[in-house]
This record gives structure tokens, C-alpha cells and sequence, in this order.
């Protein structure tokens, strides 16, 4: 236990960084960034570390120093999406015991209660560290205290919580609030002006995903008088939930030109029900599809010109939370926030100031 305690106060945190992908403002075509820009970027505070000797003799009793293995507890949303399939994917490979962790990983299967209980279960074990992807943002103070009480420090990872942040080591995701008003913003560089009556399937209710997602896209909704949001309906990011949730929309609304979809597995249900019912989409049909997550099949796609837009967001996570690790492990400061930077693509076609215009290099460079 004294290597837990002497590891978070180590782990004092400094300003929150940018890393990843390239962002909204610009058509951007930087690739994720690696972890060691990352570094670099932050020698003022591994300086500041250096110079903190107390944070040096904690260092000096982490599972890294003893050559142990550092074991690490994941407790994971579930298996919902293509994107998390990527993002379970990433974490394994990381934080492989080649790599020196021992990682133990529930799949919550989108249940709340699973969750909490796997990150009781990780307490129980005395895990060194946990990671929690929280598949709601409410509901996490009880147990991040009772993970602070027992010494094992917490990263939260993808999405974020509304608990108290000194509960927890750090927060690492990409920013979904940007992702939604980078959508809004393509719309509204696309429609130029023209109306919109726009159809929205949300993703899991309470998600952090969710619900920057579409704060975001409402901020530039709220700036265009002549767009209407007809409807917006969870289909909690699943394929067969995008699909349920068209077909409704399609039997309540016979007057719409967009479809956001808060993921690529919820466009690819919306198509089907849409190509069901006779209803033509993406450049060259009647309704414009918006997408989230940028995978690879989400980008093919939108390179076959079925996806007016699909804004990224970035899975391959796994990197940057074991930087973390390593810094605590070495004594040294981390950033409160991660921000995991994203780009945004548009169908053959079309330009814009907001995405990159996809092609088959870029498909081809998708490892996901
Ligand atoms: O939190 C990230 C979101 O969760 C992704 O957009 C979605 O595919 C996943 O299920």
C-alpha cells in the first residue's frame, strides 16, 4: 500500500495537453501523435519532477523500480462498437506483459453495475493501477473515493466523469463537445445557407460521448435559424440500435434531408433501414449522413460517397495512458487531461475548411 500512496502523491498534476490527431479549425491531415511529442512537450514538468525530491524517493518504490510487473485493471464499456472493438484492441496490445503489465480487463457489457463492480473487484485485488472507460459520466464518486482510500490510483479513459477530479490521476480522451460542433460546422459550411430538417441518433444515454457530441452540434444548430431538429432518439451506439431508431424515424418523420449518427455502427443501421424503405443518402441521394468515429469501415463509407461526413474519434488510446503510468511509476508530474486531438473527413467531392477530403491513401492508412 505505501507504494500506492507514495505514487499518487507523486502524481501531482500539471496543465492538461493536446495530443493526436489533427483539429477542427483546419483540414488538417496530422496523424496521431506519438507519445514521445507528447513528452517533449512537457519538459517543464518533468523538470519541475526532477527537482521535487520527495516525488524521486517515491519513485524509488514503484513496481517499475523493483522490476515487478505493474499489474493494471481496465474496466471497459463493453463490445457496442467497431470503435471500442479497436480501443479493447489497443489496450491489450499496450499493456501486454511483454511490455512489463499484467493487465486484467472486464468488458461491462454497457452495464452500469457490472462496472462499479469490476472496479471494486480491482480494488480487492490491489491492482498498482485503474483504468475506467465510464460508460455514464454520473455515479462514480462512492467508488473513486473507495480506489483513493485503498491507494490505487485511477485514470479515466475515452470518456469522461462529472466526480470530483481529485479522485481520480487524470482524465484522457478526445474532446466530443469539439467532435459535434466540427459536424455542425461542415453542415453548415455544406448547406450554405440552404434548411435543414436534421434527424439525430444519439449514442448510450449519459455517455460523455453522447452528450458532448450533442452539445457541440446544437452550439452551431443554435447560430441557424433555418435548421430544425426534428427529433433525436438514443440508439446507444450499436448498429442494431441506429437501425431500430431510423426505422422509427422514417415511420414518424416523411420530411428530412440529414441524419446525425453519434457513431459509424449506428450509420451503418440507419442506412440499412433507409435502404429499406427506398430512401437514397450520402452525394448523390436525399439526405445527407453525418457520422462519428471515423473507422475504417465508416471510412469506406464515406470514400464510396455513402457518408457526407464522418468526424474521428481517435481509439488508439492506450499509449497515452501508459505514459501515465510511467511517469507515476518515475515520481514524475502528469497532465490533468489528455486531449486526443481528431480529424474530420468528407466524401469525394466535397471540399471544406473543417475535414479532409477522403481518398484511397487515406483509407489505406487507417489502422483501424
Ligand atoms: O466513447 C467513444 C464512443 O463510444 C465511440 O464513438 C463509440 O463508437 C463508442 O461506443
Amino acid at each position: 500500500m505505501k507504494r500506492k500512496l507514495a505514487v499518487l502523491l507523486a502524481g501531482t498534476m500539471v496543465m492538461a495537453s493536446l495530443v493526436g490527431c489533427g483539429g477542427s479549425d483546419a483540414a488538417s491531415t496530422e496523424t496521431a501523435a506519438p507519445a514521445e511529442e507528447a513528452a517533449t512537450e512537457e519538459a517543464p514538468a518533468e523538470e519541475a519532477a526532477e527537482e521535487e525530491a520527495p516525488a524521486e524517493e517515491a519513485a524509488e518504490d514503484t513496481a517499475a523500480a523493483s522490476g515487478e510487473t505493474i499489474k493494471v485493471g481496465f474496466a471497459q464499456v463493453g463490445h457496442e462498437s467497431d470503435w471500442r472493438a479497436a480501443n479493447t484492441q489497443n489496450y491489450q496490445d499496450m499493456f501486454s506483459e511483454a511490455n512489463g503489465y499484467e493487465l486484467s480487463f472486464v468488458d461491462a457489457d454497457n452495464d452500469n453495475a457490472v462496472q462499479l463492480e469490476a472496479v471494486r473487484t480491482f480494488i480487492q485485488q490491489e491492482m498498482d493501477y485503474i483504468c475506467i472507460a465510464p460508460i455514464e459520466t454520473a455515479g462514480w464518486d462512492t467508488v473513486l473515493q473507495e480506489a483513493q482510500d485503498a491507494g490505487i490510483p485511477v485514470l479515466i479513459v475515452d470518456r469522461s466523469v462529472d466526480a470530483d477530479p481529485s479522485l481520480y490521476e487524470t482524465q484522457i480522451g478526445c474532446d466530443m463537445v469539439l467532435e459535434g460542433e466540427t459536424a455542425g460546422n461542415w453542415l453548415a459550411e455544406y448547406l450554405n445557407g440552404e434548411e435543414a430538417k436534421i434527424l439525430v441518433i444519439e449514442g448510450t444515454v449519459g455517455a460523455s460521448a453522447t452528450l458532448g457530441r450533442t452539445e457541440g452540434f446544437n452550439n452551431i444548430a443554435a447560430q441557424h435559424s433555418e435548421w430544425e431538429i426534428l427529433d433525436s432518439q438514443s440508439g446507444d451506439f450499436t448498429q442494431a440500435g441506429g437501425q431500430e431508431v431510423m426505422e422509427s424515424f422514417i415511420k414518424s418523420y416523411s420530411d428530412f434531408n440529414v441524419v446525425v449518427c453519434q457513431n459509424d455502427n449506428e450509420a451503418y443501421g440507419a442506412m440499412d433501414a433507409m435502404d429499406a424503405a427506398g430512401i437514397t443518402y450520402g452525394v448523390d441521394g436525399d439526405v445527407i449522413i453525418i457520422s462519428f468515429d471515423a473507422t475504417h469501415d465508416g471510412l469506406q463509407y464515406t470514400l464510396d460517397g455513402k457518408i457526407n461526413c464522418n468526424v474521428e474519434c481517435n481509439p488508439l488510446q492506450a499509449e497515452f495512458a501508459a505514459e501515465v503510468i510511467q511517469k507515476l511509476e518515475a515520481g514524475e508530474t502528469i497532465d490533468a487531461v489528455t486531449v486526443v486531438k481528431d480529424e474530420a473527413f468528407v466524401a469525394p467531392g466535397i471540399t471544406s475548411q473543417y475535414a479532409v477530403t477522403m481518398t484511397q491513401e487515406v483509407l489505406d492508412g487507417r489502422a483501424y
